[in-house]
């Protein structure tokens, strides 16, 4: 028999995060966020997910599987981040949406709102391709870091000023797959 050697991400990057939201706590807020979109938007067609890459990628599956309305997903990528922690300011667009959204109700569903530039760019974006809508979802928001003014129409958690990875946010790539959400110290 072929004996497979597994090794945990933790074992290789870094000592485990400090945990600041638990693996079941994520579940029950997916579960109740899914909830009131699929009540908000059930007399709706169909929903297009648009999941901010990379960090999106965990909470957009998780959440798209609890949604019980029509929807389909597409994956948007943009940066605005070095490897480390500081942002460059501007945000560029890395890959557009695949799919025509024109006349489609849009929810853009992102890991982390931080500054609010990159959803206030996300949300004039999506909007120039003439959607019958455009809302906002994201699992955490630094409220004390805005710097501009988004709204967020779903939110998971509201958290403290501090660098999380876990659950796909990520720091310098490490610790995206970690199941749950914790604080680490960036070193830049
Ligand atoms: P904003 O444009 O400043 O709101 O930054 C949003 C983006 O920065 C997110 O989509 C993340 O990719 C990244 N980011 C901000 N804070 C964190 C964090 O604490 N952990 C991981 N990524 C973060
Ligand atoms: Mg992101």
């Amino acid at each position: 028999m072929l004996a497979v050697a597994i090794c945990c991400e933790n074992e290789v990057t870094q000592n485990d995060p400090k945990a600041l939201i638990g693996e079941a706590a994520i579940d029950a807020r997916v579960l109740e966020l899914a909830g009131q979109i699929s009540k908000d938007y059930e007399n709706c067609d169909e929903l297009v997910l648009v999941g901010v890459l990379k960090g999106a990628f965990i909470f957009l599956a998780d959440l798209s599987r609890r949604l019980t309305i029509p929807r389909v997903i597409e994956f948007i990528a943009v940066s605005s981040y070095g490897s480390g922690s500081r942002s460059s300011g501007a945000v560029r667009l890395v890959m557009d949406v695949r799919g025509n959204i024109e006349g489609k109700h849009v929810l853009i569903v992102e890991d982390i709102v931080d500054t609010g530039h990159t959803l206030q760019y996300l949300i004039g974006m999506l909007e120039s391709h003439g959607p019958a809508s455009v809302k906002t979802c994201a699992l955490v928001r630094k409220a004390e870091r805005a710097e501009v003014e988004v709204n967020v129409d779903y939110l998971g958690f509201d958290i403290p000023d501090e660098w999380v990875v876990g659950y796909g946010l990520d720091y310098a790539e490490k610790n995206r797959t970690l199941p749950y959400i914790g604080i680490v110290t960036p070193s830049d």
